[in-house]
């Protein structure tokens, strides 16, 4: 994006890629069709998406992209938020109740994601705001990745590899019975927190491998194939806990201290979800203490990783930097429906998939 043959172009800020408006040749002719239909809406993107997404918002919208690898700033976004009618944004992006003070024009919001959390739904609900977000297209994709994780901790794939490159594979252990033993997930007992369709399409996974699948959800809603329990209950009974609940007030710090002394000795944790589900404190302390046989994350309470986490030092522990969506064609499917989301907020339509629907009325 951005390239020689990428509908991208310098904006009016040396910083802002500029996607839609009329090329020059074509003033006239966009000066008359402005007068006809009004003037596009402005819209601020607040980073470059995969697939091609932002050129079919740009045929409809003026659009202002943010080009950095990181999000805009808080500044950065307030300014340009001011300025449009409707938003598309991350799960990096703020979008609280002071900066939608300042946001007078605003018609929709659509973030590219799953979660909202990084979004006070009250706030835009109370100024009539709808807010679109992207549920259906990324499960299997982090299911699978909440599953990889899980195999790299039980297996030690991450140790492995280590162990390979660093040199540690010398003729005198060309196979030795008690190198990088693990665990196996065959015959063990998954226990899924949340069984949302995330938690779902783990669970499906878990039975795949052999596993017996346990799981905990706020609704009780029954699945097929999972034994449904308490999250006390579940805790004391699971091989493997693999966390798939949304954050919440009620759900931070779901895994303490104390839930991590609830588990079995020797389980395996993986979370996929959000970082403010787990006390990362508590966590690293289960590992270096051997409570813990390893885990697996993919989110952090504060992302990036911050360099001083005591998780950077704990053993056992496989981490990534929030990947679970990042398959080429679940992110262009993303990108596609936050801004079919968009579209369909800036032409006051109801949003196919809006997070506050029901506060909205
Ligand atoms: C989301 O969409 O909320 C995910 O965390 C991104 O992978």
């Amino acid at each position: 994006m951005g390239g020689p043959n990428s509908p991208l172009k310098s904006g009016d800020s040396p910083r802002l890629l500029q996607i839609g408006g009329a090329p020059r040749s074509a003033c006239v002719t966009e000066r008359a069709r402005r007068a006809r239909v009004g003037p596009r809406p402005n819209v601020f993107v607040t980073r470059r998406l995969p697939g091609g997404a932002l050129e079919r918002l740009g045929e409809r919208v003026d659009a202002k992209v943010w080009p950095g690898e990181g999000a805009p700033s808080p500044e950065e976004l307030r300014r340009e938020a001011r300025r449009s009618q409707g938003l598309l944004c991350l799960l990096t992006d703020r979008i609280d109740s002071p900066l939608l003070d300042r946001c007078r024009d605003l018609r929709v919001i659509s973030t590219c994601s799953v979660g909202v959390d990084h979004i006070d739904l009250a706030a835009a609900s109370a100024r009539g705001i709808p807010v679109g977000y992207t549920p259906g297209v990324l499960v299997e994709t982090t299911a699978d990745l909440a599953f990889g994780l899980l195999l790299a901790a039980s297996r030690r794939l991450v140790e492995a590899d280590r162990f390979v490159r660093e040199g540690g594979w010398t003729p005198d252990r060309s196979w030795d019975p008690g190198l990088l033993l693990g665990r196996d997930l065959w015959g063990a007992t998954l226990g899924v927190v949340g069984l949302g369709a995330i938690g779902q399409a783990v669970a499906r996974r878990g039975q795949g491998f052999g596993m017996r699948v346990l799981g905990w959800t706020p609704s009780r809603r029954p699945v097929p194939g999972v034994e449904p329990v308490e999250f006390a209950a579940l805790l004391e009974a699971a091989d493997f806990v693999s966390l798939h609940v949304a954050l919440a007030p009620e759900t931070r710090n779901l895994i303490d201290a104390r839930a991590l002394a609830r588990m079995r000795p020797g389980a395996v944790l993986v979370n996929a979800a959000r970082g403010g589900l787990v006390d990362e404190e508590a966590l690293a302390d289960a590992l270096r203490g051997g409570r813990l046989a390893a885990a697996g994350l993919d989110v952090f309470a504060h992302e990036p990783l911050d360099r001083d986490s005591p998780l950077l030092r704990a053993p056992n522990l496989v981490l990534t930097p929030h990947i679970g969506s990042a398959s080429v064609a679940t992110r262009a499917r993303m990108a596609d429906l936050a801004v079919d989301n968009l579209l369909a907020g800036l032409e006051r339509r109801p949003l196919p998939h809006c997070a506050n629907a029901a506060a909205l009325g």
